[in-house]
């Protein structure tokens, strides 16, 4: 089959970086992104590259060079459906906030709202991927949608799960670890996945595109996020006992890391994981587990968040503790909202839970992020707050004592600690010596990140993360 036409069903962090790079790496292929979002597509198409929606490094250059020459961002999702021959769908997948599975299982209404209208636009044969991290047999429940067409159309359905990291998104597309495919070992399911992989050869060495069933596929991307967020689990479990016992977690994770059979990347210890994947997805795995009866491996899953959630409220209280117990009217200051560096996204961030927990103690929060937006901020506490049903006067009041400045300088002023919450480099180029003098003494940095160098200032106390 010969692909000269394709769009994605969502043009968020993952279907917008992912189709670009797609359109830049194949010029002969038309790439239309959709989503009914209108103001995502507006600032999608915006003439200044500094305006788009999400930020990511390199992210504007693609889009630059493919933008109005095979990419495409429109709200018309039916147009794009009937003229393309491969529809990826990248819409989120949060966790259900109601009925059955809530707080665990996946949300799949916008899977279910994408794969109706597919149904019932379609007229003719259709290739529909699964771009967003889905539970295992998803593809099933697909299919099952998509056979009410009425139109003789025959739909094969792959999964294509996405592996890219926020902040790193574009190098992640560039020279991916892999690349999996998952389709139906039939004629028609062979022949649409050597369709997608034609498409990744275009960049990607034959020997990186993985071709599994589809199950396989649905489960690997599940089980990588949970692998991923365990080791950070794993070290963040243990920098709680290097300070009862004297240990250095940088010590200790380099010394494990050494061993080649473990490796070095993401045993870097921290306030805990934020972002909008891998809590979700761990919860989602733990739901299944549960659904096909396996307790034990649901809860050995679970513990993985439960570590996590532990980790940032055992640093909230390092804080307090480290305050003589008691925050209330003290000015403190977050250096970082973001869930990690070089991004705008907040979601899931740390910075949020360790928030809440200063502002209920009675803290003046004051909040200083490179990237992250003021609205974003009181929006992230806000919808913290409405899930704890918490009434709109005392959000109201809550947010007066949260303040948000553009400036570090500013935010430091006068306050009793800092506390890093996010691994932004400035943070490490500040002039620390002159900060500390213009804080209430003695001047403390809780160190979120292990970020600061030791040397940083002889009148700073700084507080790390596992030693
Ligand atoms: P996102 O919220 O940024 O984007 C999803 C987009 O889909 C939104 O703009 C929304 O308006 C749109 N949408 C929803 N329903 C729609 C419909 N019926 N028609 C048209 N548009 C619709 O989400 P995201 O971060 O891009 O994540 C998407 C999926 O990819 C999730 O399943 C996520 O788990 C997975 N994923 C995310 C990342 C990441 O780093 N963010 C990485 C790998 C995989
Ligand atoms: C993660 C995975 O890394 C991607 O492979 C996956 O595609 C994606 O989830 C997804 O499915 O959405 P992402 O959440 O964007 O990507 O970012 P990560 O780099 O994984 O960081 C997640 C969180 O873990 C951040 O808060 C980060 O600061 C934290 N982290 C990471 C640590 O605390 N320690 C580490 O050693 C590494």
């Amino acid at each position: 089959m010969y692909v000269n036409s394709i769009c994605c069903i969502g043009a968020g962090y993952v279907g917008g970086p992912t189709m670009a790079v797609i359109a830049l790496k194949c010029p002969n292929i038309k790439v239309t992104v959709v989503d009914i979002n209108e103001q995502r597509i507006a600032a999608w198409n915006y003439a200044d590259l500094d305006q788009l929606p999400i930020y990511e490094p390199g992210l504007k250059e693609v889009v630059a060079e493919a933008r109005g020459r095979n990419l495409f961002f429109s709200t018309d999702v039916e147009k794009a459906i009937e003229e393309s021959q491969l529809i990826f769908m990248a819409v989120n997948t949060p966790t259900k906030t109601y009925g059955e599975g809530k707080g665990f299982a996946a949300d799949l209404t916008f899977v279910e709202k994408c794969a109706r209208q597919i149904a019932e636009v379609a007229t003719s044969d259709k290739i529909v991927i699964e771009k967003s991290t889905l539970p295992v047999r998803t593809a099933e429940k697909i299919k099952e949608v998509l056979s009410s067409n009425t139109k003789g159309v025959h739909f094969e359905v792959l999964s294509n799960p996405e592996f890219l990291a926020e902040g790193t998104a574009i190098q992640d597309l560039f020279k991916s670890d892999r690349v999996l495919i998952g389709g139906d070992d039939t004629k028609t399911g062979k022949a649409a996945v050597a369709a997608l992989v034609s498409i990744y050869s275009n960049w990607i060495p034959k020997e990186k595109i993985l071709t599994t069933n589809v199950w396989s596929s649905e489960l690997s991307k599940l089980a990588s996020n949970a692998m991923l967020a365990q080791r950070i689990s794993s070290i963040n479990s243990f920098s709680a006992l290097c300070e009862e016992t004297g240990a250095n977690i940088e010590e200790v994770s380099k010394a494990i890391g050494m061993d080649t059979r473990i490796g070095s990347k993401f045993l870097k210890a921290s306030v805990g994981f934020g972002g909008s994947c891998f809590q979700k997805d761990i919860l989602n795995l733990v739901y299944l587990c549960k659904h096909f009866g396996l307790a034990e491996v649901a809860e050995y899953w679970h513990q993985v968040v439960k570590i996590n959630d532990y980790q940032k409220n055992r640093f909230a209280k390092k804080i307090i503790t480290g305050l003589n117990s008691t925050v209330k009217q003290k000015k403190i200051t977050l250096l970082g909202w973001a869930f990690k560096a070089n991004t705008t996204d907040s979601r899931e961030s740390a910075a949020i839970y360790i928030a809440d927990v200063l502002l209920e103690e009675g803290a003046e929060v004051h909040v200083y992020d490179p990237m992250v937006k003021k609205e974003r901020i009181y929006q992230d506490l806000t919808t913290l707050w409405e899930s704890k049903q918490f009434s709109s006067l005392e959000i109201v009041s809550k947010l007066e004592r949260c303040l948000v400045h553009s400036q570090y300088v500013t935010a430091l002023k006068d306050s009793f600690a800092a506390a890093i919450l996010t691994e932004w480099e400035e943070f490490n180029t500040y002039d620390w010596e002159a900060i500390a003098e213009g804080m209430a003494q003695p001047a403390r940095v809780f160190d979120g990140r292990n970020l600061l160098d030791d040397s940083v200032s002889n009148q700073l106390r700084v507080v790390k993360i596992g030693s």
